[in-house]
């Protein structure tokens, strides 16, 4: 009796955990739509075309092949030539922000898993990690 009350305990507290990821993942995504539409869609557009040879799309599952380290750069410092290595394909270049980490989680997780780039949640200590190691 008490292991099976053990084991009840185990699967509640367990769904309540993957709950609690899912309503970070929400709340993120939302942000990050808000933010994307305000800073990031008059030059990539709302559905992440892109535009001809001005600006990349971002909607066509090739994000990560930049890999996300990359994006998370560029997203805080721009596009220089040490920061991208392909900054020389488009001009003009993206420009660098002042996009708080937490901002960058948020619209990174929109912009991953909106459009399929194979990442879901990013968190806050993840992208500090990430922009510690940026090349400026
Ligand atoms: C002034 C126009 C402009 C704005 C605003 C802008 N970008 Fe960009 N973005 C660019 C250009 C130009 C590039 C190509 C840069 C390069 O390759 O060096 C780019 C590249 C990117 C890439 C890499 C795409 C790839 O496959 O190479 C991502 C991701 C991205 N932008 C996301 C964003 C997000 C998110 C925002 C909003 C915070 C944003 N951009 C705002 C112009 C812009």
């Amino acid at each position: 009796m008490n292991k099976l009350i053990i084991l009840l305990f185990a699967v509640a507290i367990s769904s309540c955990n993957v709950n609690s990821e899912n309503i970070k993942f929400e709340k993120y995504f939302v942000s990050g739509e808000r933010i994307y539409e305000k800073k990031c869609s008059n030059c990539h557009q709302k559905d992440g075309s892109g535009f001809k040879g001005l600006y990349p799309s971002l909607n066509q599952n090739k994000l990560l092949s930049l890999g996300k380290e990359q994006v998370i750069c560029l997203l805080k410092f721009g596009s220089n030539p040490t920061s991208t290595e392909n900054s020389s394909r488009f001009n003009p270049v993206m420009p660098p922000s002042d996009l708080s980490s937490l901002e960058i989680a948020q619209l990174t997780t929109y912009i991953f898993s909106k459009w399929n780039n194979g990442e879901n949640l990013m968190n806050v200590k993840e992208v500090n990690s990430i922009l510690s190691k940026c090349k400026k």
